[in-house]
């Protein structure tokens, strides 16, 4: 957790026009600036930034809020983030000293984790014994500068991290905590790694956070590649190798290329192929999926030919167009490696295999034709059945019919079979759909009561006390506006939030868009009477509202001769008009 002043500190040091100006053009408008939209296409400028309200908003796209907002939006980061990025913007430094015990380990860990590396990457390039590693870098066709730009390094034999951390005053717990050291069996401890060339594994923002370790030889029973064990700071299932160095170009081509060697990340990017990441030798997890999805929409998968087949392959695979990732696969010949490939047969070679990258659905039907007997009826339906669930993740009706198509012709099924079964298989699908479809409806009909009502509440703290304990959010008829004054009441309970306050604590962008329009727009206007009227018009909505749901279980509870039930909601129905009477 932020502290709150402090996230409110750095955002008085920091000035919206000033920050979006240094991203997109901004022109004078008036009271305020404006622009094409970064967020979506457009012609004509819709989108505003007011340096009054310290607020942008595009009535466009309705996206919008305050600075954070804007950050999470351009630079695809989550909330915390985003107020690292402004502090260090703001020259703010974070207070350690107000976080929590384990958020204190993790900067303890940081920093240790840090020290290794600089301890190892000196040892490569300036030390004797590094000399042997540098020579076997330099075999695998690695220069100085790659050796540098990914800070590689080398462990020494022996217990050479245990005494260098000594002599800095870090002690062996926190040295186990950073998992660089392991504790013997017969006690005490010693470096986990030893004899081996380091690559340093990096979170987005260019922090190290673990290491991945290759021996030197490759000798039986001794382990090619020992990486670091999850820790605080580390969790392999949230980070991609090699991500904090290659992400713009990731962005500007839209594809990320996924390996999974450290090398096979590695030296394709020293050549030129520089969208490219590595899994950290396991399947790719959500995590890692939702990480690529921030920057880019396609997404080529590699494999070693001696590697496919795995079920793991195929999860991914799933989960990848599951997230709406556009993914194809690239199978490298036999016996080769990306890295190897680009060392043997040169950069254009390993480009042109790259593009010759198959459709999903190739890839996933060859793949199940060796494990499945297309001929007989079972393996038929294995097949159609494995293959139906990765279509119905596509969201175009054409593809699908182009899939099914193909299916048809391979498996000698109907595809009006296949279609039906389709169907079967999308029906979970279309419910989500659903849902979303209907909040983007009622998106456009936020009633003007109720964004008068929360405007007003975020400008005017006499408002905002008068109206929490008067209003509840079902008075609320949409979800905008009632998910809106929840939160705004939740946040808000030992004091009052003007609304920038409220957007600096809010991560929900449904909120904070919604939260800018009526702020930036004149139109909804905040005078005493109106607001007044407002507050009855809700009131009197909700009644009826009420009213109408009581009607409906009064005909059911009539239709089924339940007496009981009907004096019930007599009596409910009549305390209801008497209250209104009074009231
Ligand atoms: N890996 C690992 N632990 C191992 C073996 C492999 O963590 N014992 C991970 C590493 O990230 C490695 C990747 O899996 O880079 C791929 O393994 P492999 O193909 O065996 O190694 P290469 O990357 O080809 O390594 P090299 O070219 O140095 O032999
Ligand atoms: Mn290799």
């Amino acid at each position: 957790m932020i502290p709150q002043e402090f996230i409110e500190e750095v955002q008085q040091k920091t000035d919206i026009v000033d920050l979006i100006s240094g991203y997109i053009p901004l022109k004078r408008a008036g009271r305020n600036f404006k622009a094409l939209c970064p967020f979506h296409n457009e012609k004509t400028p819709s989108f505003f930034v007011s340096p009054q309200r310290q607020i942008f908003h595009c009535f466009g796209c309705g996206k919008g809020g305050g600075a954070l907002q804007f950050l999470m939006l351009y630079e695809r980061m989550n909330f915390v983030e985003a107020v690292e990025l402004l502090a260090k913007r703001a020259g703010v430094s974070i207070p350690y000293q107000r976080s929590s015990p384990k958020d204190r380990l993790k900067i303890v860990l940081y920093e240790v984790v840090e020290e290794a590396s600089r301890f190892f990457h000196n040892n490569l390039i300036s030390s004797n014994e590094g000399k042997k590693a540098k020579d076997y870098l330099h075999k695998r066709g690695i220069d100085e500068d790659t050796i540098k730009l990914f800070r590689m390094g080398y462990a020494p034999l022996g217990n050479r991290v245990i005494g260098y951390m000594r002599k800095k005053g870090i002690t062996l717990d926190i040295l186990e905590k950073a998992s660089l050291v392991v504790a013997k069996e017969g006690g005490g401890y010693s470096d986990l790694f030893r004899d081996r060339i380091i690559f340093p594994i990096c979170d987005i923002r260019k922090r190290t956070i673990g290491f991945g370790a290759r021996a030197l030889k490759d000798k039986e029973g001794l382990p090619k590649y020992i990486n670091s064990f999850e820790n605080p700071i580390y969790n392999k299932r949230n980070h991609l190798f090699g991500l904090h160095l290659s992400k713009e170009e990731i962005i500007s081509k839209d594809r990320v290329v996924v390996t999974e060697g450290y090398l096979d990340m590695i030296t394709p990017f020293k050549a030129g192929i520089k969208n490219i990441v590595a899994s950290l030798g396991t399947a790719l997890t959500i995590e890692q999926i939702r990480l690529i999805k921030r920057y880019a929409s396609r997404v080529t998968l590699v494999f070693d030919s001696d590697k496919a087949g795995e079920s793991a392959t195929l999860r991914a695979l799933d989960l990848l167009l599951g997230e709406g990732l556009r993914t194809e696969i690239v199978r490298m010949p036999e016996g080769l490696d990306l890295d190897l490939a680009i060392r043997r047969n040169g950069v254009e070679f390993v480009k042109s295999l790259l593009d010759k990258r198959v459709d999903f659905f190739d890839y996933k039907i060859e793949m199940l034709r060796r494990l499945y007997d297309v001929e007989s009826i079972e393996g038929k339906a294995k097949v159609a059945q494995q293959m139906l669930i990765t279509i119905s993740k596509r969201t175009s009706e054409v593809e699908k019919y182009e899939y099914i198509k193909k299916l048809s012709y391979i498996l000698g099924v109907k595809e009006a079979v296949l279609f039906s079964e389709l169907r079967k298989e999308e029906k979970e699908d279309r419910s989500i759909r659903r849902d979303t479809a209907l909040s983007l409806e009622r998106k456009e009909l936020v009633p003007i009561a109720e964004k008068i009502i929360i405007k007003s509440m975020l400008a005017n703290k006499k408002v905002f006390s008068a109206l929490k304990n008067k209003l509840n959010a079902d008075d609320f008829s949409h979800f905008l506006s009632k998910k809106t004054f929840v939160s705004l009441l939740d946040k808000a309970q030992h004091g009052y939030f003007t609304y920038s306050d409220f957007l600096i604590s809010t991560e929900d962008s449904a909120i904070s868009s919604f939260v800018s329009e009526i702020m930036m727009d004149d139109a909804i206007k905040i005078e005493k009477k109106t607001l007044k009227d407002c507050v009855t018009k809700l009131k009197k909505n909700r009644m009826k509202v009420i009213k109408e749901q009581l009607r409906d279980q009064l005909r059911i509870a009539e239709s089924l001769h339940d007496i009981k039930r009907t004096k019930e909601l007599i009596e409910k129905f009549n305390k209801i008009n008497s209250e209104v009477r009074n009231g």
